[in-house]
């Protein structure tokens, strides 16, 4: 028994606001808030600091100009909005474009370990499709030394924080989100928080893939489906990034990430032929071409038979000085090691892995609010600013960036968002459901349906798509929800068959998003790829957005996109790109 009579009796735990999620967007809007004088509450699955936004290697965008001075924000913006292929939000391109050289500036100011240039500046390398070198990193550990900055100065400014938070649902008041459901994964006790606003900042949804550059037990889409659940709108759900070098083995490490920085210092591809292949596939861009056309080729020279045996293409930069490749990619360096390949002297054995969901949730840029009042999201639950596909070194500037402005923003919007009495009985209710959940008698087993579901994902809605292909995922995937209805949990609370069983569910709305986006979509488009319908159509120039209807059933529409700023409008047709054989 809990606090008061009944087990599901909770006593809620109260803050101003509450953000789900512990990586950079949610710390970056914390700070903000509390600096403003907010008392914030961030709730992680993982101990403190030990975000997701610690595997993000290879760096962070600005247009710093610090290499290459004629790079200007406009010229950044103008290389989001053209690999997003013009489904971006004009609007939070703008706002990400010229506000991160701030961001990047503070973190530095913050004490963030960014690798230096000889005059002290900032150091930016190249990535995939940006006209100038523009990614600012920390050797190929930046992700890790950003939230390292993050997290101190979140405990400097007085975050509180939470480790172990299993968020199952948020609670509405009169239409207004004002607190969640939980449970602390480690004790199984019962949570409830009390707020008068929640920011989702909870990852993206990549884990529904069999191969994915995420741990496995996260990005499985539970933003988008806590959302969803309260009547948040998502958005190009259909739009996930397949990066184009994921590792192949051993089997625990199939798809974690092999940096694009292993590139961007001047990595080559080859197939097993030993043909520079990206000479035939992007002879301009080569290796660094966008991110969804690297990625195809490695699938096609694997499909078309010119991977190594096990199924590869291989990433040499061994031509380069090994105290260069020790300096500038130290983690590439001793992950391959610790599997006895040594990258100064042999080739890395790579292919494409899930890596970032382009759609999430639909919400304000100037804001962060979504749909639903007191409802925020920020970070890779939020979509819009990457449309079609998604710039390297974008997602980490976005992070900071956004979490500043929905820090600020609803530090001043508090005063319309009055503390209103939880949902008591529906919190009892979902507690209840909880339980039965967990002491689930049925006969199937949470994980080995998730084994399915990525499979199905990988197989029908992966880096090339089909419509007979996403019919019958989108059935199969139905099946499969069906049977997630009779889980078996035989171990006693809290036990991972019942994260499994949870994680489940948020896959599956995950995952019929993706597939019904997908097939709607009748074109090809960045990281879309339709075999069917190989061409982008000027007529797809728009959003697919999804919501629960009345009957608590999928339903789809599309919007057009706003138009893009003369400012940005000019640099595109200016015409900026990559000069690639600078690398060479
Ligand atoms: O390859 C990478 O280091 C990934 C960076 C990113 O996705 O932004």
């Amino acid at each position: 028994m809990q606090n008061g009579g009944h087990k599901n009796d909770v006593d809620p735990i109260k803050t101003d606001v509450l953000i789900v999620g512990a990586g950079a967007a949610g710390l970056r809007a914390a700070i903000e808030l509390a600096r403003e004088g907010v008392d914030v509450l961030v709730l992680g699955k993982r101990r403190h600091g030990d975000a997701h936004t610690v595997w993000a290697a290879g760096g962070i965008n600005a247009s710093l100009g610090n290499l290459d001075p004629d790079d200007r924000w406009e010229i950044h913006a103008a290389d989001t909005i053209g690999e997003g292929h013009f489904v971006n939000d004009p609007r939070a391109v703008e706002i990400l474009a010229r506000e991160a050289p701030e961001r990047i500036l503070e973190l530095r100011d913050w004490g963030c370990p960014f690798s230096l240039t000889e005059d002290g500046e900032l150091n930016q390398r190249y990535f995939g499709a940006q006209s100038f070198r523009r990614t600012c990193f920390a050797g190929d550990r930046t992700g890790e030394a950003i939230m390292g900055t993050l997290v101190d100065k979140a405990k400097e400014v007085g975050v509180r924080y939470r480790e172990d938070v299993y968020v199952t649902k948020l609670l509405k008041s009169g239409g207004r989100v004002n607190g969640a459901a939980g449970f602390d994964m480690r004790s199984g006790r019962r949570l409830l928080f009390g707020a008068r606003a929640v920011v989702l900042a909870a990852g993206g949804y990549t884990s529904i893939y069999r191969r994915g550059s995420s741990r496995p037990d996260e990005n499985n889409g539970d933003a988008m489906a806590l959302a969803y659940e309260v009547g948040a709108v998502l958005k190009d759900m259909e739009f996930v990034q397949f990066h184009p070098t994921g590792m192949i083995e051993p089997e625990e490490m199939d798809g974690r990430l092999v940096t694009e920085a292993v590139r961007g210092e001047g990595g080559r591809l080859y197939n097993s032929e030993g043909e520079r292949f990206m000479e035939r596939h992007s002879p301009d861009h080569m290796e660094l071409d966008a991110r969804d056309v690297v990625a195809r080729a490695n699938y096609r020279e694997i499909r078309d038979g010119r991977g190594t045996p096990d199924g590869a293409v291989l990433l040499d930069i061994s031509h380069r000085d090994a105290g260069y490749i020790k300096d500038r990619l130290p983690n590439m360096y001793e992950q391959f090691m610790e599997q006895g390949v040594d990258i100064t002297k042999e080739p890395m054995k790579v292919s494409p892995t899930a890596h970032y969901g382009m759609g999430g949730i639909e919400v304000n840029p100037r804001t962060g609010a979504t749909a639903v009042e007191g409802l925020f999201a920020v970070g890779e639950s939020a979509a819009g600013v990457h449309g079609a596909n998604r710039l390297g070194g974008n997602s980490l500037a976005e992070t900071v960036v956004f979490g500043k402005i929905l820090g600020e923003h609803l530090a001043g919007a508090l005063d319309d968002l009055p503390p209103a009495p939880l949902d008591r009985e529906a919190a009892r209710e979902h507690f209840a459901a909880l339980g039965a959940l967990e002491s689930g008698t049925g006969e199937a087993d949470p994980q080995e349906l998730i084994d399915e579901l990525r499979e199905l994902v990988w197989d029908q809605a992966g880096i090339v798509r089909t419509g007979d292909g996403l019919r019958e995922g989108i059935a199969k995937l139905r099946g499969l929800r069906e049977r997630a209805g009779g889980l078996a949990i035989p171990d006693a609370s809290p036990s991972r068959q019942f994260e499994h069983a949870l994680n489940l569910r948020a896959m599956l709305t995950a995952a019929e998003s993706v597939m019904r986006g997908a097939l709607a979509r009748e074109e090809s488009r960045g990281a879309h790829h339709r075999e069917d319908f190989p061409e982008e159509a000027d007529g797809w120039r728009k959003n697919i957005l999804c919501a629960a209807d009345e009957g608590g059933d999928m339903h789809l529409w599309t919007e057009p996109v706003g138009e893009v700023p003369a400012e940005i409008q000019k640099a595109l047709d200016e015409d900026y790109s990559l000069d690639y054989h600078y690398l060479e």
